[in-house]
C-alpha cells in the first residue's frame, strides 16, 4: 500500500480524487487530508473536505487546515469554476459531523514525514503553499519524502496564457518545491485535459446506483457546466484525479523525465512551468512529466471505484 497525504483545495476534482483514493479499488492508504487556500478560501475548502469525508464515511483519517494565503502574493480564488462554496452543484450536508484536528496542516505534514520510514507520498492538488512551508520549516523532511505526485502547470496555461491555476496562485511556493530535490511527478494540463468527463462518461457513471456515485455525477454536471461557460469546453477535465489514478495504476499514463523550472518574475509568464521537453537546457531532469493517458483505462478505474461504494 502507498501511504499518501492528500493536500488539497476541494474543489470538484479534488473531491473526486479523495473519493477514488478512499475507494475499495484503491491501493492507497490515506494518512491525512490537509487543506490549503486555492479554489476558494481555506476555511471553505476545509469544510468541503470534511463534507466529502462524511459522504463517503471516511472517519479515521485526520483532516488538518493549512495556509490561508500564498507565501508572498495576494489570495486568488477560482469561484467561476467551482462556485461560491468551492463545491457547488450537489446538495451537501449542512454541518459535517467530522471535525478538523487542531494541528496546522504544515505541522502535520512535517510530523508524518519525519515519523515515517521514508514511505510517504505527498499528493498536492492545490497551490503548493503547505508543501513549501513544510520544507522551509523543516528541511529534514525533504530526503524522507518518497515522492510528490502533484497536479499543476503544463506547457500552456488556464489562468493566464502561460500559467495553470495551482502554480499561478503560489509560484514562489512552487519554486521551493520544484527546486527541493524531492522526486516530483507532475500532472499538468497537457495530460489532465485528456481526462475529460464527456457526456458518455457521465451517462455511464450515472448508471451506478449508490450515494457516492450520485454525488460524483452531480459534481461532474456542475463542473462540466462551468467549463463550458468559462472555457467553451464540451466536457470538464478532472485534473486532480490523475494524481490518484497514477498512484493506483501507473500504466494508465505515459511519462517523460524532464527538467522543469518555475517562472516567478515574468511580466506575462508569472507561474509558468518551463517544461524542457526537448532537453534544450541540458539541466538534469527533476520531474517525471505526464504526457498522455489512456482514457478508457482511466474511466474504467473511476467506474470500478464508484461501484465499490455501497
Ligand atoms: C486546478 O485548479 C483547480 O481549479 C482544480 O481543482 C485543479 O487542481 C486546475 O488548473
Ligand atoms: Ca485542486
Amino acid at each position: 500500500n502507498v501511504k499518501v497525504i492528500l493536500d488539497c483545495d476541494p474543489g470538484h476534482d479534488d473531491a473526486i480524487s479523495i473519493i477514488l483514493a478512499a475507494s475499495k479499488v484503491s491501493t492507497l492508504q490515506i494518512e491525512a487530508i490537509t487543506t490549503v487556500a486555492g479554489n476558494v478560501e481555506v476555511e471553505k475548502n476545509t469544510l468541503n473536505a470534511l463534507k466529502v469525508c462524511d459522504i463517503i464515511g471516511l472517519e479515521d483519517v485526520p483532516v488538518a487546515q493549512g495556509a490561508d494565503r500564498p507565501i508572498i502574493k495576494e489570495k486568488e480564488i477560482a469561484e467561476e469554476i467551482h462556485g461560491e462554496s468551492g463545491l457547488d452543484g450537489p446538495k451537501l450536508p449542512e454541518n459535517p459531523t467530522k471535525i478538523i484536528i487542531e494541528q496546522h496542516a504544515v505541522d502535520l505534514i512535517i510530523e508524518k514525514v519525519l515519523e515515517s520510514e521514508g514511505d510517504i507520498t505527498l499528493v498536492p492538488t492545490g497551490p503548493l503553499t503547505n508543501i513549501a512551508m513544510a520544507m522551509i520549516r523543516e528541511p529534514k523532511i525533504i530526503p524522507k519524502i518518497k515522492e510528490i505526485v502533484l497536479m499543476g502547470g503544463g506547457t500552456f496555461g488556464n489562468w493566464t496564457p502561460a500559467a495553470e491555476f495551482n502554480i499561478y496562485v503560489d509560484a514562489e511556493a512552487a519554486k521551493v518545491v520544484f527546486e527541493s530535490g524531492a522526486p516530483i511527478t507532475m500532472f499538468g494540463l497537457d495530460v489532465t485535459h485528456q481526462a475529460l468527463a464527456t457526456e458518455t462518461v457521465v451517462n455511464e457513471l450515472s448508471t451506478i446506483d449508490n450515494k457516492v456515485a450520485h454525488f460524483v455525477v452531480e459534481l461532474l454536471q456542475f463542473f462540466n457546466k462551468t467549463y463550458k461557460e468559462h472555457f467553451g469546453f464540451e466536457a470538464g477535465p478532472v485534473h486532480d484525479v490523475c494524481t490518484v489514478a497514477y498512484l493506483i495504476d501507473p500504466t494508465i499514463f505515459e511519462m517523460k523525465h524532464v527538467h522543469v523550472d518555475i517562472e516567478t518574475k515574468g511580466e506575462h509568464t508569472y507561474g509558468m512551468t518551463c517544461v524542457d521537453v526537448l532537453g534544450v537546457t541540458g539541466k538534469e531532469p527533476n520531474v517525471q512529466f505526464a504526457t498522455n493517458l489512456d482514457g478508457n483505462k482511466f474511466w474504467d478505474l473511476m467506474k470500478k471505484a464508484l461501484e465499490s461504494y455501497s
